[in-house]
């Protein structure tokens, strides 16, 4: 049998072996930016999933764009080599045809947080907090810290330090970078009329709203031209007064035309109020709106845990790729289930092979 979601994609000159990707997550436990042991068990675990696509968790551009003192950054020369030995370790043990990739990004005024576990709010006097920037001097929320709108200075410094880290994710061995311009964090505060209140060239419109994003894949793609660059947007604010689905397919085509080989379609994240109706690939329909309108593969992404759910979307043409995040955490193993499910088979180490006919039983191939 032949399964969409097992067939191979090129997206930007490189190849995948499936549609399957491990969706970008954070994990709150880096030294000051830099790769720790938990990074080293969770990147060769998720080299072992049998996804096609790694998207290693948002990576900060300076150490003020952090969410949280456990976050991973590629700002320093120690953050690099903690990367690269981390990432080299992922590979010796990858399925065939891994390829992974880095979420670069800047948290804004959604930085200085604790870590969720320890509560996930703005950090209290005592917990070393620092000043946050935005686009506005409009907190995230009620008791949120208010950031310091950013100078014209402060914004060129910024699509510097992305193109910094972008050089620190070539030669740390990254294949591809997704730059984060979802869930509220920096990029997402500067397309939301929400967050950005901006009077000058890069507020009012949306064509200045998402200039600091085009801006970012331009300088990155030319500092990088050997390296893959994609983006994650946020399509919809799901607040009333915030961005539209329409507006959300308007920035993809913005950042297609800046360059971007794919684009992942998430949502939310700016707005306390946001009204969100989950359930089952609940952010399908806005992946499928901009594949509609752009002509780069389209990622999907949220509540999407099912073989048979993620093969549809794929046979279906509503996305390219899906990328998971919880159910990889829940079942590293999902692909090679998956595979199992749609009668596919799939190269594993040999090492494992034993495993696949107790896979089979599993899921009732068998
Ligand atoms: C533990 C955790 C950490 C996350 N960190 C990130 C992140 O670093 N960057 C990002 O774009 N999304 C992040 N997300 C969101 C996921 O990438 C994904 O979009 C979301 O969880 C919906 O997918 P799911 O239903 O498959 O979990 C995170 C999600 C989880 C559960």
């Amino acid at each position: 049998m032949t399964a969409q979601l097992f067939s191979p994609i090129t997206i930007g000159g490189l190849e995948f072996p499936n549609r399957i990707a491990v969706a970008p997550m954070c994990q709150y436990s880096a030294d000051d930016g830099s790769a720790s042991d938990w990074h080293l068990q969770q990147w060769m675990m998720y080299a072992l999933t049998g996804a096609g696509m790694v998207t290693m968790e948002m990576t900060d551009v300076e150490r003020r764009g952090r969410i949280s003192h456990g976050c991973l950054g590629l700002y320093s020369d120690h953050n690099e080599a903690a990367a690269k030995r981390t990432l080299d370790a992922a590979r010796r043990v990858a399925q065939p045809g891994t390829r992974f990739g880095v979420q670069l990004a800047h948290a804004g005024r959604k930085a200085s947080c604790q870590r969720p576990w320890e509560g996930g709010g703005p950090l209290r006097a005592g917990q070393d907090p620092w000043q946050t920037v935005s686009a506005s001097a409009v907190p995230f929320a009620e008791g949120w810290h208010t950031p310091h709108p950013m100078t014209e200075e402060e914004i060129h410094a910024l699509i510097g330090h992305f193109v910094k880290s972008a050089h620190r994710a070539e030669r740390a061995g990254f294949d591809f970078i997704e730059i984060h311009a979802a869930h509220g964090y920096l990029l997402h505060q500067f397309i939301s009329p929400l967050s950005n209140h901006r009077k000058d060239e890069w507020g009012g419109t949306l064509k200045n709203r998402v200039r600091l994003a085009s801006e970012i894949v331009k300088a990155v793609k030319n500092a990088v031209p050997n390296m893959m660059v994609g983006a994650r947007i946020s399509v919809t604010d799901w607040v009333d007064g915030g961005l539209t689905v329409e507006e959300g397919v308007e920035v993809a085509q913005a950042l297609e035309e800046a360059g971007v080989a794919y684009l992942c379609c998430s949502s939310g994240g700016n707005s306390p109020l946001q009204q969100i109706a989950t359930g089952p690939g609940y952010q399908v329909h806005l992946a499928e709106a901009v594949k509609r309108a752009v002509t780069i593969p389209v990622r999907a992404v949220g509540m999407i845990d099912d073989a048979r759910q993620a093969e549809e979307i794929i046979a279906d043409d509503r996305a390219d790729m899906v990328a998971l995040a919880r159910a990889i955490l829940s079942d590293p193993r999902w692909p090679w289930r998956a595979a199992a499910t749609l009668g596919v088979e799939i190269k594993s180490a040999p090492q494992l092979a034993r495993s696949t006919s107790l896979m089979k039983k599993w899921v009732g191939a068998e």
